[in-house]
């Protein structure tokens, strides 16, 4: 962390430290998570994607998601694990790589619904917090700032208005897309409450996460706020990267 010691400013080295970004869907977390991680040299690490790649493996076994001592026990014995990509990670499922099934709206549902439950949380978390044990990663979630990294170097809670989320995420999908803007919208407002309203570990900033609302932004603009964030947290304003 940047202190002030006798009137220095310490600099952090970014390769040790911990970027926690949280926000709700559709703030920009990928794309600023992205950045940064880029522009820093650090590794990126979606943890929505853990929970993804969970929620798709109880639909394949087509057993319920609202059961959590079922779903507790499959989550015992799988492995998930994310590798950096050019893009996005790649998310390997139990060794199978999953990155490309599991950004439907199907998915993303389930991933909102198994995401409540404690024990698996637990678990993801526990896999989270090993693989940023080293430091030098951005890592992008809900809980990051509050559960996982409570200790991170650098906290940010992008969030933005529902309806310029519902808009950018309807923009994302683009051609891809055969769901109506009005559904998209509808079905981020119905992820946003349960992310927000469940017991453990809901959608919330950390006391000491610097708040980015990017609702008036586009989103290079959120990127360079979000890097001059970073930058006067770690004591690196005025150098060069
Ligand atoms: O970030 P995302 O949209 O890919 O996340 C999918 C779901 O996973 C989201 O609706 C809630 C859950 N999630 C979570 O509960 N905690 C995280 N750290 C990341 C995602």
């Amino acid at each position: 962390m940047t202190q002030d010691q006798g009137g220095l400013r310490t600099q952090t080295d970014p390769s040790k430290t911990i970027i926690a970004i949280d926000g709700p869907a559709g703030a920009g977390k990928s794309t600023v998570a992205r950045h940064l991680a880029r522009h820093f040299g650090l590794l990126n690490l979606e943890t929505g994607a853990m929970y993804r790649a969970f929620a798709l493996k109880v639909l394949r076994s087509e057993l319920a998601l609202d059961e959590p001592a079922v779903l507790e026990r499959i989550a015992a014995e799988t492995s998930i694990r994310l590798e950096p990509g050019d893009d996005e990670n790649r998310v390997l499922l139990d060794g199978e790589d999953v990155s490309g099934l599991i950004r439907n709206q199907l998915v993303t549902d389930a991933a909102s619904r198994i995401s409540v439950f404690p024990a698996i949380r637990a678990r993801m978390v526990r896999l989270q917090q090993e693989m940023g044990a080293q430091g030098g990663v951005v890592m992008e979630g809900r809980d990051i700032g509050t559960v996982v990294f409570p200790h991170a170097g650098v906290k940010i809670f992008l969030d933005a208005a529902p309806e310029v989320r519902g808009q950018r995420r309807f923009d994302q999908l683009g051609a891809r897309s055969t769901t109506p803007p009005e559904e998209v919208i509808r079905e981020l407002h119905a992820r946003d409450e349960r992310d927000r309203n469940r017991a453990d570990s809901p959608l919330k900033p950390a006391p000491d996460a610097v708040l980015l609302d990017s609702t008036n932004m586009t989103l290079d603009e959120a990127v360079a706020a979000a890097e001059t964030i970073v930058e006067e947290k770690l004591g690196l304003a005025g150098l060069r990267f």
